[in-house]
């Protein structure tokens, strides 16, 4: 009966969710008044700072903390964004907000744009020459069309996350890597390490590309494809604390750190 109650609910919710995205959308937000504001920072803190920082400058989360957003150009998509989320990414959808709420929400964040920009220490083009020489970072990320394919491309992902998280992730890597699975969201590609072995006794271990029931697509860390039927295999085991991105905090300096992090944080895909 509860969850019979519930089941109706979680539908009215998404019902008025859904009526939300109706077009046309108001050009400008209907709803920006200090009251609106001081609302959607109540809302921003509750649904959105666990990944984009109580400031809004970023975390797991993209820097939202920024005159111009990427994907956002004005209110209305911004207001879609938030109602519809960013498929693919970690960027959820939110179906617990009114209308209301959700512009409420759109004038917060449309605050945090006047703030300042985060100030990131180090040298971007020396951050490059050691992303491609000491860190040897390019045999497994592609930035503008060049590098390897084992982990994500980086290309824009200075805009993605935030310069505290990018030092952290190359620290410490398996602490800071992407929730995998992501509950509400597939992580991008699903860089999720898989460790198999093949009825004919092969063993490998790689990047889970894709997996449907009766199949799983792997690619190992010497860039090899493979692509097996699960009843082929005799062993298959996902490994969600381990990646092949190594850590870098007996590698670089303090100074080649900073380095290295401003110019990941200046790769924003433009
Ligand atoms: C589980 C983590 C998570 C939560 C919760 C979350 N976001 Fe995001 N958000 C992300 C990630 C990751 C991205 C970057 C996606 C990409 O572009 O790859 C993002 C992107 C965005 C963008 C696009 C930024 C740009 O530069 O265009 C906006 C705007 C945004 N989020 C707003 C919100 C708001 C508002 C909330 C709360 C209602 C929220 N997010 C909740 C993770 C999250
Ligand atoms: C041996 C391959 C390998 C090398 C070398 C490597 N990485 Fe990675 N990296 C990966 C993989 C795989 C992931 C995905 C991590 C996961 O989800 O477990 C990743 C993830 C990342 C991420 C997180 C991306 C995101 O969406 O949050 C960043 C940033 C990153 N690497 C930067 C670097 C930098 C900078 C270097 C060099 C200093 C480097 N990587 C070297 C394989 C590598």
């Amino acid at each position: 009966m509860l969850r019979g109650l519930a089941i109706v609910f979680a539908c009215a919710l998404a019902l008025e969710a859904q009526e939300a995205i109706e077009e046309p959308l108001p050009k400008e937000n209907p709803y920006t008044s200090p009251a609106d504001v001081a609302r959607g920072q109540k809302l921003f803190f509750g649904h959105c700072a666990t990944c984009h920082g109580p400031q809004g400058n970023g975390g797991r989360g993209a820097n939202l903390a920024r005159p111009k957003l990427r994907r956002a150009a004005d209110d209305p998509s911004l207001f879609r964004l938030i109602r519809l989320g960013i498929p693919g990414t970690e960027m959820p959808e939110t179906w617990d907000m009114t209308p209301r709420e959700i512009w409420q929400v759109v004038a917060y964040v449309k605050t945090l744009g006047r703030s300042a920009v985060e100030a990131v220490p180090g040298d971007p083009r020396k951050g490059e020459e050691l992303f491609l020489t000491k860190g040897n970072c390019g045999q497994c990320h592609t930035v503008r069309g060049r590098g390897g394919r084992m982990g994500p491309e980086l290309t824009e992902i200075g805009a993605r996350r935030s310069a505290a998280h990018l030092r952290k992730f190359l620290l410490d890597p398996v602490a800071e890597a992407p929730e995998n699975p992501v509950p509400w969201a597939k992580y991008q590609a699903g860089f999720m390490q898989v460790r198999l072995t093949t009825k004919d006794g092969r063993r490998i271990t790689g990047i889970r590309l894709n997996e449907d029931t009766y199949s799983v697509q792997v690619r190992d860390f010497s860039d090899r494809l493979f692509s097996f039927w699960k009843q082929d295999l005799v062993e298959y085991q996902k490994e969600p604390g381990k990646t092949p991105m190594p850590s870098y905090r007996n590698v670089f300096s303090q100074a080649e750190l900073d380095d290295i992090v401003a110019f990941l944080a200046s790769l924003r895909g433009e």
